[in-house]
């Protein structure tokens, strides 16, 4: 089939080389043009493990414009994947949604407009109306959710747990249903609405074992218990499972902070105050600032002080930095009058930080730092020559947000370690 997708971002490009790969011939449309040049030449401007390889392997199937005329002709399914990123308000900003939706032009044949973009519930009745506003009765409409996670995108697009489709018609359910042949996966179809409901759900649902696990931590933390093994117990009931019950310094990225927003403000705005997301946002937010008091506990007014940070992106695996807990980090920090240096293997913290020093290496972060902070869980952290970065540091207190470090090898090489929601020592 013949497939367009609107939008080289994170979900965009992952969606058309995935397309390309099940052999769909597949034309990525952006309006950046330097994007478009980088990516014609083989550049991919994202870092996405297993990206480049499938943009690559598939080149002969997949082209780039900026044109909409090239990216619709002859196209079967047109896919959306444009950000939709939060508004003062907190409601998702759908502009982007909506040029790609005016700029349509109109076709001769029947095509499928699909929403991989994560919108309100509503937004396709809303598109619907639009289309047929504006004429285009031919323009069939999908919801078709992303449940993607960076870092892991290609292989989740790929080997997905299920595809939810969610339709006005059901022959355009088919052919987005034909679109995904030789994806072993259920394929669910629902109506617009509770598709759209779906995605939020989805991440409401993992957001809220995060916040959830992390108060736990809070009180493992109060009590003498150790979030790392209570996790593990919990997680081995089959009820319950054990995904998304590690304990941290909060969740960020391109989607829980924006998505959880976005469903708060969309209950807000029916009428609807909805109490547990709320208290799952506020949990996150508090969460990223905890560091700060472990740090002033171990180290006294951080004015002064040197402060490595480990670890800029929001996860490992990617070079996103969109709603990272590090900004808020860094940020607390400086302010506090901390000195701070900060190593990230993938990430361009220069562009994101200022008043902030970027070391090349996690050891060069670590020279001089009275405290470091494990920012984000990289297996890179885990090789450091630790016994080296002891010599190296002024002082020898580890903050483990992640409780990515082995607590016994770090304290018998002398440092003072604390994680979140273990015994501290
Ligand atoms: C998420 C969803 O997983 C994906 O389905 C959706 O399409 C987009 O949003 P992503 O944001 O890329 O994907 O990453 P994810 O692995 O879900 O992690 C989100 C955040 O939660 C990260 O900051 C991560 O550090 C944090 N997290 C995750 C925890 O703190 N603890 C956990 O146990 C799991």
């Amino acid at each position: 089939m013949r497939v367009s997708v609107f939008g080289a971002g994170y979900v965009g490009l992952v969606t058309g080389a995935c397309f390309a790969e099940l052999g769909h011939d597949v034309v990525v449309r952006d309006v950046i043009e330097a994007k478009v040049d980088a990516l014609r030449a083989g550049v991919v401007p994202i870092h996405e493990p297993g990206l480049d390889e499938i943009l690559a392997r598939n080149a002969e199937r997949l082209t780039f414009t900026t044109d909409v005329g090239e990216a619709v002709a002859g196209a079967e399914v047109v896919y959306i994947a444009v950000g939709t990123p939060p508004t003062y308000s907190g409601d998702a900003d759908l502009s982007d949604v909506w040029t790609v939706v005016d700029e349509l032009p109109e076709v001769a044949h029947r095509i499928v407009l699909a929403m991989k973009s994560t919108v309100p519930v509503g937004t396709g009745r809303a598109v619907r109306h639009k289309l047929d506003d504006r004429g285009l009765q031919n323009v069939g409409y999908v919801s078709n959710p992303e449940f993607t996670a960076e870092g892991t995108a290609v292989r989740d697009f790929m080997q997905p747990d299920r595809v939810v489709i969610g339709a006005f018609d059901d022959a355009d359910a088919d052919v987005v249903a034909s679109l995904h042949d030789g994806i072993r996966a259920r394929i669910v179809r629902t109506d617009v609405a509770s598709a759209e409901m779906v995605k939020l759900a989805s991440n409401a649902f993992l957001m809220t074992r995060v916040s959830f696990i992390n108060e736990i931590a809070n009180v493992c933390e109060a009590t003498g218990a150790d979030v790392v093994a209570v996790a593990e117990a919990v997680g081995l009931d089959h009820r319950l499972g054990s995904h998304f019950l590690r304990a941290g310094i909060g969740y960020g990225g391109s989607c829980f902070p924006k998505d959880s927003l976005a469903l708060k403000q969309l209950a807000a705005n029916s009428g609807y105050n909805f109490q547990l997301l709320n208290a799952v946002i506020e949990v996150n937010e508090l969460q990223k600032r905890r560091v700060i008091g472990k740090l002033e506990r171990r180290l006294g007014p951080l004015r002064g002080k040197r402060i490595a940070l480990l670890g800029l992106a929001f996860k490992p695996g990617t070079d996103d930095m969109r709603e990272a807990p590090s900004l808020v980090l860094a940020g607390r920090l400086l302010s506090e009058g901390a000195d701070v240096k900060a190593w990230d293997p993938v990430a361009d913290g220069a562009a994101h930080f200022h008043g902030v020093e970027i070391a090349e290496t996690a050891l060069d972060a670590l020279d001089g730092a009275d405290a470091a902070v494990v920012v984000t869980e990289w297996p890179e952290l885990r090789e450091v020559d630790w016994a080296a970065a002891r010599e190296r540091m002024r002082g020898n207190v580890i903050v483990d947000g992640r409780n990515h470090l082995d607590p016994e090898a770090l304290r018998a090489l002398g440092f003072t370690y604390e994680g979140i929601g273990r015994p501290i020592l």
